[in-house]
């Protein structure tokens, strides 16, 4: 069965298409290339041990992805990763997050209904909780205001796609995927995160601060009402992540459930704080690491993690690996990236 990859070149999308090719599925790959490069390709191709097409494209560009669409109208399922994905970015630049992340949903949906395409896995976020001190979050936990337009466009995606698919008309059928914070690389080292300029997220800063490729980490505040002061995250390695959106197409393509949009968190349930993931890659890799504590970094919230019941019990899902599997292939990784011993 071939599955359309929005945005497969891209840290999560890559090693959702190596999962999806194990897993029996054909991936075909439409991407505009904005945060990954032609190379990846190769790279995807090697790790899922067959070649998989990819198709250069803007998907917020109406015609080019009805084109790209129309060369792959047998496909019976989308992943949608195409979005621009970082949260201070989007606070400088609102009006483009919401024009990309918005419109390329849309033109994707518009296109599936146009080729009869049903099955939509949505690449949606565990921001679209906002700062809620109901923790763990379940799916039934109500989304507060978005501390970002990126966050905002995970909202609005969710509640496109419920309205969209609950029409009588609509042959839709949709599942949002709320993600932690994904980390880590594959166990071949061959695909990882590769943020383009100085990265955003905590674990490429640390694995490039220790590669010598960055100064030093600064930790963003002390002082948030945690077991160390330094905030909190629900971290899950990317690979676990990935099987996550092939257990969501299963489950779908099952009809077990006569339900046309569902949500499900993907997180391990365990929080960690900045230390003890910074402790565990000290763990992990024998190093020691070169950071700071600093001020907090605006839009922080405190703590969040996931009650991930749901998940398991639905979708038959449950990561597998923990916070040290996570920061050694991060590592792995980096040091393959830059051919360090
Ligand atoms: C994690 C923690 C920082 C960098 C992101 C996306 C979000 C979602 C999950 C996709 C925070 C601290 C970070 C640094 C630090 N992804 N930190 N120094 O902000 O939780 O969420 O991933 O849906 O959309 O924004 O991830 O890795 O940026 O931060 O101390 O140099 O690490 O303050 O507490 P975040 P992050």
């Amino acid at each position: 069965m071939k599955v359309i990859v929005t945005g497969g070149m891209g840290y999560i999308g890559s090693h959702t298409v190596v999962e999806l090719v194990q897993a029996g599925y054909e991936a075909v790959i439409f991407d505009d290339l904005s945060n990954s490069n032609a190379e990846m390709i190769h790279k995807i191709s090697q790790v899922a041990n067959q070649k998989v097409v990819f198709e250069e494209v803007d998907l917020s560009n109406s015609n080019a992805c009805d084109l790209v669409f129309s060369n792959h109208q047998d496909a019976e399922a989308v992943i949608h990763f195409a979005a621009f994905k970082s949260v201070p970015e989007s606070v400088n630049k609102p009006n483009e997050y919401y024009r990309n992340n918005i419109g390329a949903l849309l033109n994707v949906t518009n296109s599936m209904d146009k080729y009869a395409i049903p099955y939509l896995v949505f690449s949606s976020s565990c921001t679209v909780y906002g700062d809620t001190k109901e923790l763990p979050v379940k799916e039934s936990t109500p989304m507060l205001s978005p501390n970002s337009p990126y966050g905002h466009t995970k909202q609005l995606g969710e509640c496109i796609l419920k309205n969209l698919s609950s029409l009588k008309a609509s042959k839709l059928k949709s599942i949002a995927l709320r993600y932690f914070n994904p980390i880590g690389a594959h166990p071949s080292g061959i695909i990882g995160e590769l943020p383009i300029g100085v990265p955003g997220n905590l674990m490429p800063f640390i694995t490039q601060t220790a590669a010598g490729v960055r100064e030093q980490l600064s930790v963003y505040g002390d002082d948030y009402d945690t077991i160390d002061g330094t905030a909190v995250r629900d971290y899950i390695h990317v690979s676990d992540l990935a099987v996550a959106h092939v257990k969501a197409l299963d489950y779908m393509r099952s009809e077990k459930s006569k339900e046309r949009f569902e949500v499900f968190n993907v997180g391990t349930g365990n929080g960690s704080s900045v230390m003890e993931v910074i402790q565990s890659f000290e763990r992990t890799s024998g190093l020691k690491l070169n950071y700071k504590i600093a001020s907090r970094r605006e839009g922080d919230i405190a703590a969040i993690y996931a009650n991930g019941r749901h998940t398991m019990e639905i979708l038959d899902w449950q990561a597998k690996y923990n916070l040290d599997d996570m920061t050694r292939s991060a590592w792995e990784w980096e040091k393959k990236l830059r051919k360090l011993n």
